[in-house]
Parts: C-alpha cells; structure tokens; sequence
C-alpha cells in the first residue's frame, strides 16, 4: 500500500487552521466560565462514553479531534479557575502562561539541560523567584518541579543526604540498611501531608517525623522543637530536616520562621519551609516580616501554579545549596555531558532526566504581572479574608473557626438564637458545602480546624473583589438558615 502524507505532517502542513480553530474554543471556554455553574458534576452517559472509547484502528482527522475535545473534555472541569472556586489552594490558569505553554510544547525542548533558550532564561526566572520572596540569590539554584511535593521531596533528599554525609555514610552507596543513626525530622501537625509523603519515600517513616506542638494560632512552637531536638540528640538520633510552614494549607498559619531558624541554626539542622502557598504573601506588606526569615532557610518550597496563575504543573524549589543537591542526585553516563554548561543542567540536581519546560508558562505569568500586579493580586487576596473574617465575626449566625491568615478563613454557620452541638453543627455545614456545590454559585468545601467542621474558603483568583466576599456570606447564610430550618 503507498504511503500518503503523515497525519503528523498533514497537521503541521495545516497548522494555523487547526491552532486557530483551538484558539477559538479555548477563548470561548475562558470567557464562558464565569457565567458557568461553579461545580459541574460530569453525566453518567459522558463518564461512560469517556471510559470505553476503542482505540481507533486508523487514525481519526485533526478536526474530529478537536471536535472530541470541545463537545467531551470541555464542559466538564474541576471548578478550578472559576472566581467563586473557594477550595483549595488552586488558582486559574493566566491565559498568557498558557500560551506560553503551547509554545513549550511546539519546541519540545526538556528543562533538564542541554544548550537551548530555555535552559538560559532559567538563571533569569530563578532569580527573578527568588527575589520576590526574598531568598539570597548567590550562589542559590532554582528548579522547577511538578509541584510542591516534588519540591519538598527534592529538598529533603538534599538535606538527608548532607546530614548523612557530615556524619560519615556515603548514603547513596550505602542506602539505609548499614544500621546507621535514625534520620529524624521535625515539623507541626499543620504542615502539608506532603511532608509526611516524603519522610515515607525517604525510608525515615513516620516514627521519626516529630510532630511539633503549635501555640493556639496554629504555629510551631519553637521552644517545643528545641526540646523535641535535644532529645533526640541525646538518644543518639541524626536530626536532617526542620520543615517550617510558610503558610498552611488549611489554616494560612505561618511558622515563626526566625525563632525556628534560630533553633535550626543552632544544631545546625537544614531547615527548609513549604511557602508552597503562602511564601509569595512576602510581597504583601501585612505579612512582609513574617516571611524575612525566608532569607534564612536552607531551602524553600514555592509554587507558581499557585498564586501566580501559573497553569498546572509548576512547584518551584529553592536551595542555597547547590551542591548538596548534586552530590545526592548527578549522575552523568557517557552519553550525558553535564557539566560543561555555563548553567547549571537541571537533571544533575534532581531525580528526573528528562522533564518539560515549565520555564516559559512561569516567566510569562510573571512578566505579564510583573511584580506589582503579583503584589497587588496576593495583598488584595489576603485583603478580602480579612474582610469575610470581619463579616463573620459580626454575623450572628457565623462563627469564625480560625481567624483569616493569608487569604485563608475557616467559619461555620450556626443558626442564631438555637443551641446545636458540635455533631449536628457539622452535618449541617457539610450540607451546607454540598448545597453551595449543588447551587452553582460557588464551589466552598469543607475541613475541620480543631475536630469541627469549617467552611474554607481560600481567595486566590486574579478578579476576586470585595463583591464575592458579599456574594459568599449571603449564599452561607441563605443556604444555612434555609437547611436549618
Ligand atoms: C502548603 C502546601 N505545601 C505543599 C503542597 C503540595 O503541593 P503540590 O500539590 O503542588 O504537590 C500544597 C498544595 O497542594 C500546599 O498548600
């Protein structure tokens, strides 16, 4: 049979027509969404159409592929990136990122090294990062990630292995089973479950991750981890890792970040704070001082497919230590030549080898914001929880659970004037969640802040303003008194 033209190079051939096509239904979509139901829950017949589709024997045409994508994938999103999607940490994609990102894809260059563009803007971006939050940038790297939990997990393997190395184990020859000291690490009941995702991937186990006390505003207190350190020292432990929140996923708390550098500095113990959220809040002057100590962390978790819109994925990590990352990752077969490049190759500092662009959606984010509009968008975020945070307060049938930190609040509705205990209260604010959902008009899940179940919400879209937080009270307190009743 002759071969005709490749559909691969039928596509190139017609690629303008098909980019535009796409284009048109991607602007559609974004310019849609606001007047779209915030949670959308996909038809039974669509779920089922999606998870029993025959691989095609003979490819389909380009437009019946994008024709799939608009009438199948497109209706149905998670409520990320609706202004009125409370949950989570998740923000909406900058739409220039995304543009961003296809010409990423176009080029299909990896971020992993080799002498492309790309590679080079990275010593830019990195220190553009890195200075907006503060972090010394000599002598520091920058890595882009998949997320916050690719980020820790680098950074604790860094710091595992430079804990191990001053104590004499060649940990990567080694490995965990030479009956060495018990690595142990430290961090609060608050941090993300991420940190205790990578003490279980690092062999150390749960056993060895101290839980720290936190005073009642949710922080780690640091007096508690000096003792909790001393102890440890004194069995005989090798203390590798203090993790510091730099901003809690569920309550916005933010560690004391120069007293527990204080105790990190001490013992000399790596410390490395998760700002995966909340570290960019350095640019709001409300919570400038409480980031300062950043300055002082070994490494940093931030992410940019947070607040900076940044579609998904991007975890920044950053490290004043390139070497230790180095020394616990590079390995160069033959056919690698890292090392000679007059930027560091990003694949002998991680585990990856090859991994994707995630440079060019990140810088776009951030020039097109530059760093006031970054500024501007993270203090008018933390602005409007402070606002639904003064609005509880003086409702009568709100309560606050935690106090706004960061563009985060926890409260719950509570029917005025009638004594409900602490189980009915949470069934009926888990209803009153799924009632938000079921209404369209916002997407508000729940969490639970000292055994109770609150509403939290989370401001993190590009266009959020003082009418959400109004818009999110009444919906509450309709929907409460309505479900109360
Ligand atoms: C404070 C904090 N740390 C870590 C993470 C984990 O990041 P990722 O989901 O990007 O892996 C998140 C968010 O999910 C977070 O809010």
């Amino acid at each position: 049979m002759a071969l005709g033209m490749h559909p691969f190079t039928q596509d190139r051939e017609e690629f303008e027509r098909l980019g535009a096509r796409t284009a048109g239904m991607l602007g559609e979509y974004l310019r849609a969404l606001p007047a779209q139901p915030v949670d959308r829950v996909v038809p039974e017949e669509a779920r089922h159409r999606l998870m029993s589709l025959p691989m095609p024997d003979t490819g389909l045409p380009a437009d019946e592929i994008l024709e799939f994508l608009r009438r199948e994938i497109l209706p149905w999103p998670v409520s990320v990136g609706h202004r009125r999607s409370y949950g989570w940490v998740n923000s909406p994609p900058a739409p220039i990122a995304i543009l961003a990102d296809a010409v990423a894809s176009t080029m299909n260059c990896g971020l992993d090294g080799f002498d492309h563009s790309a590679l080079f803007l990275m010593s830019s971006l990195g220190r553009w990062i890195m200075e907006l939050v503060g972090f010394p940038t000599r002598g520091s790297l920058c890595l882009l990630l998949s997320g916050g939990s690719a980020a820790t997990l680098n950074a604790l393997s860094a710091a595992r292995h430079h804990a191990a190395e001053r104590a004499g184990w060649d940990l990567r020859k080694e490995g965990l089973q030479g009956g060495r000291a018990r690595l142990v690490a430290y961090a609060s009941a608050e941090s993300h479950s991420s940190i205790q995702k990578c003490v279980e991937q690092l062999g150390v186990g749960t056993d060895n991750l101290r839980d720290i006390e936190v005073d009642d505003a949710f922080r780690m207190r640091p007096d508690a981890l000096r003792r909790a350190v001393e102890a440890d020292l004194a069995a005989g432990h090798l203390p590798f890792a203090i993790v510091a929140c730099g901003g809690a996923t569920n309550t916005g708390a933010i560690d004391p970040l120069d007293a527990v550098a204080d105790v990190a500095r001490e013992f000399g113990i790596w410390l490395h704070v998760d700002g995966a959220f909340g570290a960019w809040a350095a640019l709001d002057p409300a919570y400038a001082e409480r980031f300062k100590a950043v300055a002082r962390a070994d490494s940093v978790t931030l992410n940019p497919h947070k607040w900076p819109q940044v579609p998904v994925d991007c975890g920044a990590l950053l490290t004043r230590h390139p070497d230790a990352h180095r020394a616990a990752f590079s390995l160069t077969p033959d056919y690698l030549p890292a090392g000679n490049s007059e930027v560091p190759w990003p694949c002998e500092y991680m585990f990856q080898l090859t991994y994707g662009n995630r440079a060019l959606k990140t810088w776009a984010a951030l020039a097109r914001l530059g760093r006031s509009g970054l500024a501007e968008l993270v203090t008018r975020c933390n602005r409007l929880a402070g606002l639904l945070d003064a609005r509880v307060r003086v409702a009568p049938d709100l309560e606050l659970l935690a106090p706004a930190s960061l563009s985060v609040v926890n409260f719950r509705y509570r029917p005025a004037g009638r004594r409900l205990d602490d189980a009915a209260l949470d069934d009926l604010n888990q209803r009153i969640s799924a009632a938000v959902s079921e209404s369209g008009e916002a997407h508000l899940p729940t969490s639970r802040v000292r055994g109770r179940t609150s509403l939290r919400a989370c401001f993190l879209h590009y266009e959020n303003d003082e009418g959400d937080v109004d818009h999110l009270v009444g919906l509450v307190q309709r929907l409460g008194s309505e479900l109360a009743a």
